[in-house]
C-alpha cells in the first residue's frame, strides 16, 4: 500500500473506531463507578497511542517486533470490534428516544418516557453483554482457536486414476504465515500432525510469510521437517511476493521485490519442497504417471496475477490425471474451468475461512463466503473438483473462531 493510500485508509479506521469509542463511553457510563470510568478513559487513550505508534512505524519503516505488529495490534483491534457491534444496543436506544422525542414535538406534547429508564437500563446491559461476549470470544481465538489444528479427511474421486495410484494419501496444508508465529512451537506441533499421517505426498498451496521472505528465516530447520514418500510441492501465495511492503514509491522497489523472490525460492528449496511456478511435473510410480501442475499466485479482483496457466500447462501429457496447485480459488472460475477441463483436482487456500464463523454437520457459515463461492472444502462443478483449503496460520486477526487451523488428508480414489 502506498503512504497517501495508507494514510486515507489509517484515517478513517482511526475516525470510526474513535467515534464508537466514544459513543460506547457516553451511551453506558450511567452504569460505571468513577474507579471504572477513569479505567476506561485510560485503556481508550492507551490503544489510540499505540494506533499513532503503529502508523508512526509504518511510515519510519521501523521494525517493530512481531508481537507488537500482530498479538498486541490484534487485541486492540479485537476490543474496539466488540465496542463497534454492541453500539448497534445503544443506537437502538438513541433512534427509540429520537422517535419519541419528534412525536411528542409534533403534537405538541411534553416528552414523558415513563418506561425510559427499565428500557434504557435494558439496552445498556444489552451493549456491555456484548462486548464482553466478543471479546472474550475473540481473545479465546487468539490464545487458543489459532492453535487447534484440525485433521479433515476427503476421498477424492478421480475417473481415469491409474491403479498404482488409488489409495495415495495427500497431505495439502496452505497458508503458513509463518511471519504470526512467535516461535516454530506451533509448526513443530502441526508437522508432527502431518508426519504421524504417514503421507505419501505433500502440497503446500501458499502464503508461506504475511510480508517478506525473511520472516521465514527462524523456521527453516521446522520447515525441513514436512516431508513425504514422494516429496513435497509447492507454489507461491499472494503474501509471497513483498508486494504489501515494497511499492512503487520506494527507491529500489523493484530490486527489493526481485530480492525477497529470490529469497523466497532459496527457502523452498533448502526446505526440501519443490517449488512449482507456472511449470509442471510428473509424478511417476512403477509404469504410470500423474501429472502435477502449479501456477504462481493469480487473485480475483485486486489481487495480484502472476499465475500463468497457459504456460503451465504446456506439454502437459493429455492422457494423464492432471492435479493443480492454485493459491486463490477464484482462478478456479475465472480461468481454470473455461480454459481448461481436462485439469481433474485443483488446490487452493488463501480464503481462511475468514479466521471466523461456524461450521456443523448441518449448517456452516462463514463471511469468506460473500467473498468466495469456494472458501472452504471440496467443491464439484461437471467433472472438474477444487479443495480450498482453511489455511494452517493466521495473518490480520491474530487467532480463530469456529474455523481451525486446517491439515488435509486427501486420499485418492477411482471414480
Ligand atoms: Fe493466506
Ligand atoms: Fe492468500
Amino acid at each position: 500500500m502506498d503512504h497517501s493510500k495508507f494514510l486515507t485508509f489509517f484515517a478513517i479506521i482511526t475516525l470510526v473506531l474513535t467515534f464508537a469509542d466514544l459513543y460506547f463511553y457516553f451511551g453506558i457510563r450511567s452504569r460505571m463507578s468513577k474507579k471504572w470510568k477513569i479505567v476506561y478513559i485510560s485503556f481508550s487513550a492507551l490503544t489510540l497511542a499505540y494506533v499513532f505508534f503503529g502508523a508512526y512505524s509504518y511510515f519510519a519503516g521501523n521494525k517493530i517486533p512481531p508481537i507488537l505488529k500482530i498479538q498486541v495490534w490484534g487485541t486492540i483491534l479485537c476490543i474496539y470490534l466488540s465496542k463497534l457491534i454492541a453500539c448497534i444496543w445503544l443506537l437502538i436506544d438513541d433512534i427509540r428516544r429520537l422517535i419519541k422525542f419528534v412525536i411528542a414535538k409534533i403534537r405538541s406534547t411534553p416528552n414523558t418516557d415513563e418506561n425510559g429508564m427499565p428500557r434504557k437500563k435494558f439496552l445498556q446491559l444489552g451493549a456491555i453483554g456484548t462486548f464482553g461476549v466478543l471479546f472474550s470470544t475473540f481473545i479465546y481465538g487468539i490464545v487458543r482457536g489459532g492453535y487447534n489444528f484440525s485433521i479433515h479427511t476427503v476421498s477424492l474421486k478421480l475417473k481415469n486414476l491409474p491403479k498404482n495410484f488409488e489409495g495415495l494419501k495427500i497431505v495439502q496444508i496452505s497458508d503458513m504465515h509463518v511471519g504470526s508465529f512467535l516461535t516454530s512451537d506451533p509448526l513443530e506441533d502441526a508437522f508432527k500432525m502431518v508426519a504421524e499421517l504417514k503421507p505419501d505426498l505433500i502440497f503446500f498451496t501458499g502464503d508461506l510469510v504475511n510480508d517478506i521472505s525473511e520472516e521465514a528465516l527462524p523456521h527453516q530447520e521446522t520447515l525441513k521437517k514436512l516431508s513425504a514418500k514422494y516429496g513435497v510441492y509447492s507454489i507461491l501465495g499472494n503474501h509471497d511476493y513483498g508486494d504489501y511492503v515494497y511499492h512503487e514509491e520506494m527507491p529500489d522497489y523493484l530490486e527489493k521485490k526481485a530480492h525477497n523472490k529470490v529469497l523466497m525460492q532459496e527457502i523452498h528449496r533448502n526446505a526440501g519442497w519443490d517449488l512449482i511456478l507456472n511449470e509442471k511435473r510428473e509424478l511417476v510410480i512403477g509404469d504410470e504417471k500423474i501429472s502435477i501442475i502449479g501456477v504462481e499466485n493469480w487473485g480475483g479482483g485486486r489481487f495480484a496475477k502472476y499465475g500463468d496457466i497457459e504456460k503451465a500447462m504446456k506439454d502437459v501429457d493429455d492422457s494423464t490425471v492432471k492435479l493443480l496447485l492454485s493459491h486463490d480459488p477464484s482462478h478456479w472460475d475465472a480461468q481454470v474451468r473455461p480454459m481448461f477441463p481436462d485439469i481433474d483436482a485443483t488446490f487452493s487456500g488463501h480464503t481462511h475461512g475468514m479466521q471466523f464463523g461456524i461450521e456443523t454437520k448441518y449448517f456452516r457459515f462463514s463471511p469468506a463466503q460473500w467473498r468466495y463461492d469456494q472458501w472452504a472444502g471440496l467443491y464439484e462443478k461437471g467433472k472438474q473438483q477444487i479443495y480450498v483449503n482453511r489455511g494452517l496460520g493466521f495473518v490480520g486477526y491474530p487467532g480463530r473462531v469456529g474455523i481451525s487451523p486446517e491439515i488435509t488428508l486427501i486420499t485418492l480414489e477411482k471414480a
